[in-house]
Formats: structure tokens, C-alpha cells, sequence
């Protein structure tokens, strides 16, 4: 029985680091529930691949946040996950290389570039029956989400992840870069002065490190079927 069909969509917000399994947990949360799944990394991405593009400085903040300003970037949820459109482009899997990781990162860090992102995600997300994921879903996008997990694992087994994510297991070359790559992103996201990558007060966390990832779905889901069950409760 799909009981969240029949009550108040909720705001389901899943933040943690890279490669502790978030896009995983976000997609199977939202097919099992019957949500729209928005990542909110895409969209950073997204702007990190236009200022690329146009020869926008990554370190100069005003010029991006107007770059955003003047670009259209849309998430389409689709049966095969979400699709990203910058400015009509499918730009989904160009978003996911290795220059693209990076310049998501550096444009994260600015204020103007933040306040414009969570605007966007807000409306995105203000009927509620989505699961969201990011960095600052649970404490800044929406504070009041009715379900907040983070989700984290070991630097080490991220690393791993990625790195078998990659294809990259039998060349130490690339899988040194991608390892180098992880713990520098890693620190920027968690030292930037606006909206760092923290748990939410209030958020589940789960530790990933020594679980599979069907334990990490189970416990996800157990996590939201309580938070609707209280829901249903409370009414
Ligand atoms: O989740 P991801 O790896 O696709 O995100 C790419 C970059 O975007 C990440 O290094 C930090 C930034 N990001 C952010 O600052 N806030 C979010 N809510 C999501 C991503």
C-alpha cells in the first residue's frame, strides 16, 4: 500500500558529501513513494558548465550570479532519472566530467550563486512530494522539510566508490586524480563560509561505511515511513 498517495506530499531532503550513495538513496526514495527526484548538485553543475562555456571567471561571484540570472536550468525527472537542461540543451552527461565536477564546486561557493539556486530549488520543491538532495537541503532549502537524512560514509570508502564508479580500478593514474579530486572538493564544500556542508540539527544520519546499499535503502525507507506514519497520526 502506497500510503504516502493518500495524504500531504512531504519535502524529503537528503544531504551529505560526495560519494556516500545520496543519488542512490534519493532515486529509489522517490520511485518507492511515488516522488519527483531533484538533485540539486545538477544544477550547480550545470551553471560550473555555462561559466566554462563563456569564459566566465569561476572566482568572480557578481558576473556568475549573473550568469544564473540569465539562464535556464531545469531538472526533468524522467522513468531513467533526471535529465538537466541548460538553457533547453540536454546537458546531462557532460555535467558529470571531471572539469565540470570541479567548476560546480568553485561556483558554490558564492553567496549570489547560492541565494539564486535555493530560490529555484524552493519553487521546485513548494508542493512538496519530492526528495531533494544536496548539500544544504535540510538546513537552508528547506528547514522545515518533513524528512531529513544525511547520509555520510568514510573518506576512504567514498573513494572507493568513486573510483569503482569510474571504471577506474585497474589505472592508479586516474584513480589517484580521482581520490586527489573527492578530498579537495570535499574541503571546499565543508570550509565555504555560506551554507558549508553540515548535518541539519534534526536531520537521521546514517553512516554508509559498513552497510550495502540495500541496508542503506531499507533504512532510508523505514526513516520516511515513520515520518508519514506520524504524519497520518498527527492529522
Ligand atoms: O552533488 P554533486 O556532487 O553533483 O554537487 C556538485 C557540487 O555542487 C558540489 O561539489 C557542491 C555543490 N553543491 C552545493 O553546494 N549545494 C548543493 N545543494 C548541491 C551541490
Amino acid at each position: 500500500m502506497n500510503v504516502a498517495s493518500e495524504k500531504k506530499k512531504l519535502v524529503i531532503a537528503i544531504d551529505g558529501p560526495a560519494g556516500a550513495g545520496k543519488s542512490t538513496i534519493a532515486s529509489r526514495l522517490a520511485n518507492r513513494f511515488g516522488y519527483v527526484n531533484l538533485e540539486s548538485g545538477a544544477m550547480y553543475r550545470a551553471l560550473g558548465l555555462k561559466a566554462m562555456e563563456t569564459g566566465t571567471p569561476l572566482d568572480d561571484g557578481e558576473r556568475l550570479r549573473g550568469l544564473a540570472g540569465n539562464s535556464s536550468i531545469d531538472l526533468k525527472p524522467t522513468p531513467k532519472g533526471n535529465r538537466v537542461l541548460l538553457d533547453g540543451r540536454d546537458v546531462s552527461e557532460r555535467i558529470r566530467e571531471r572539469d565540470v565536477t570541479d567548476a560546480a564546486s568553485r561556483v558554490s561557493v558564492h553567496p549570489g550563486v547560492r541565494e539564486w539556486m535555493v530560490a529555484r530549488q524552493r519553487e521546485m520543491g513548494a508542493q512538496g512530494g519530492v526528495v531533494m538532495e544536496g548539500r544544504d537541503i535540510g538546513t537552508v532549502v528547506f528547514p522545515n522539510a518533513e524528512v531529513k537524512i544525511f547520509l555520510d560514509a568514510d573518506p576512504s570508502i567514498r573513494a572507493t566508490r568513486r573510483v569503482v564508479q569510474h571504471n577506474a580500478t585497474d589505472d592508479p593514474e586516474k584513480a589517484k586524480k580521482l581520490v586527489a579530486d573527492l578530498q579537495e572538493r570535499d574541503r571546499r564544500d565543508s570550509t565555504r563560509e555560506v551554507a558549508p556542508l553540515v548535518a541539519a540539527a534534526d536531520a537521521v544520519r546514517i553512516d554508509s561505511t559498513r552497510m550495502t546499499i540495500e541496508e542503506v535503502i531499507a533504512r532510508a525507507e523505514e526513516i520516511v515511513e515513520e515520518k508519514i506514519a506520524q504524519t497520518l497520526h498527527a492529522k
